[in-house]
């Protein structure tokens, strides 16, 4: 440094008063189709307003499992990044292999505990102490409908199952095509956890997914389960496979198609892009009862560096603020983690999962999502969505899906 320089920074210390790091952070997350960019882009503008530098690492790839590569990659070679986009059980399985810095002091000076449902709460703890801060809440279980569409052919949204085909089979026999899917895996596995929830019904779900009970697992009712997905199969386009959830959501927005079945992040999408619930498109849980939850979070890796810890503090801090949860989510297509931030300003298809959610706790409808990592640790939800994929990418009988959903979750615990 230049003498000057050195005399400039001593001088603007010596008015600052103590010396105080500023906070910096990496933060790696997966949020890049277009309604997602705009809801990370209001952590990161608030982050630069309490005088932060934000250092972005996108990975792109819808659900995250790219992330999640690219994550562990980082950490193998050293170099763990600030903060990164962590949820359900994964936060424990990262603790447990790395540590996760402490945030307890944020959330206590801000009274998590009580502005947190205790689901949600429980979730965001690693061996008791505060490891992650809640952003959301996803409802998994919706499909949206193109309004136009539906209304030119006369069809309501469905609310079963059988009504879903019946529609779909009305579409297929006018020219439409009915589903709007990407040939992901964890797309796949998307709409499969909602075939469960609505076939089997929450308690189903619960043995099946949550407890891996084998009885449910080769059930007649997980039978049903598979021959639905390939009834379902049916109702895509020719180009299904690869193709990204957020140009699916497109397609129905373009009136390319008629239903998506996706979590509310979709409504992100179509919100971005001046669409309106009710007039453009429509909002309806999927076929059946329940919820089926999905809490985005964020945690953070323990660091050297006063900047980065500083960082990390601010970020939990500005993560968990009301204002933020409302623009956010507003954005995100989600509703607030927090149950304090008013719902006034959010659509209906929000208001409608926030009361769902409610009841949802009340009568134990209130579910994880395995397909969005909420209900399991990574090997055995892995080895459930291998399991799907390949069913709904062969002309695999249901009988023989059962059986080998059965061995590979066995084989994963
Ligand atoms: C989910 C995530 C959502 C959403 C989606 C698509 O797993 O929780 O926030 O953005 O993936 O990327």
């Amino acid at each position: 440094m230049h003498m000057k320089s050195v005399l400039a920074a001593s001088t603007a210390v010596m008015l600052a008063g103590p010396v105080m790091a500023e906070p910096t952070a990496e933060v790696l997350h997966w949020w890049t189709s277009g309604s997602e960019a705009q809801s990370i882009a209001v952590l990161q503008e608030q982050f630069k307003a309490e005088g932060g530098t934000w250092t972005d690492m996108p990975v792109a790839g819808g659900g995250g499992d790219a992330a999640m590569t690219a994550l562990r990659a980082r950490v193998l070679a050293g170099n763990a990044p600030t903060a990164v986009q962590l949820k359900g059980p994964a936060i424990q399985e990262w603790y447990e292999e790395t540590g996760l810095a402490d945030i307890g002091t944020v959330a206590e000076e801000n009274n998590w505990a009580e502005v947190l449902p205790d689901r949600i709460a429980e979730h965001m703890k690693c061996e008791g102490q505060w490891c992650a801060a809640p952003v959301n809440v996803h409802r998994v279980n919706w499909i949206w409908g193109n309004k136009q569409i539906l209304d030119e052919h006369g069809i309501e949204m469905p609310t079963t199952w059988e009504e879903f085909n019946a529609a779909a089979e009305k579409l297929q026999a006018a020219g439409v095509t009915p589903l709007a899917h990407g040939g992901q895996n964890w797309q796949d596995a998307t709409i499969f956890e909602t075939v469960v929830l609505g076939l089997g019904g929450p308690e189903f779900y619960q043995k099946a997914l949550v407890d891996l009970d084998p009885e449910a697992l080769t059930s007649d009712t997980m039978k049903q389960v598979f021959d639905q997905m390939r009834t379902i199969r049916g109702y895509v386009d020719d180009n299904f496979s690869g193709r990204d959830w957020n140009l699916a959501t497109a397609m129905v927005m373009n009136g390319e198609a008629a239903f998506q079945i996706m979590g509310d992040w979709a409504k992100g999408e179509f919100l971005a892009a001046g669409q309106e619930p009710g007039v453009d498109f429509v909002c309806a849980p999927t076929p059946g009862e329940g919820f089926l939850y999905n809490v985005d979070s964020f945690a953070f890796f323990e660091l050297d560096g006063e900047e980065k810890q500083q960082g990390q503090q601010l970020l939990a801090k500005l993560i968990m603020g009301p204002e933020f949860q409302k623009t956010f989510n507003l954005n995100k297509g989600s509703i607030p983690a927090r149950n304090d931030v008013a719902l006034d300003d959010f659509d209906d298809c929000a208001k409608q999962s926030a009361e769902a959610m409610a009841q949802g706790s009340e009568d134990g409808s209130l579910l994880p999502s395995y397909a969005h990592g909420m209900a399991l640790r990574g090997a055995p939800a892995g080895a459930i969505t291998d399991v799907v994929t390949a069913h709904f990418n062969s002309d695999m009988s249901s009988e023989d899906a059962v059986q080998q959903l059965a061995d590979a979750v066995a084989n994963a615990m």
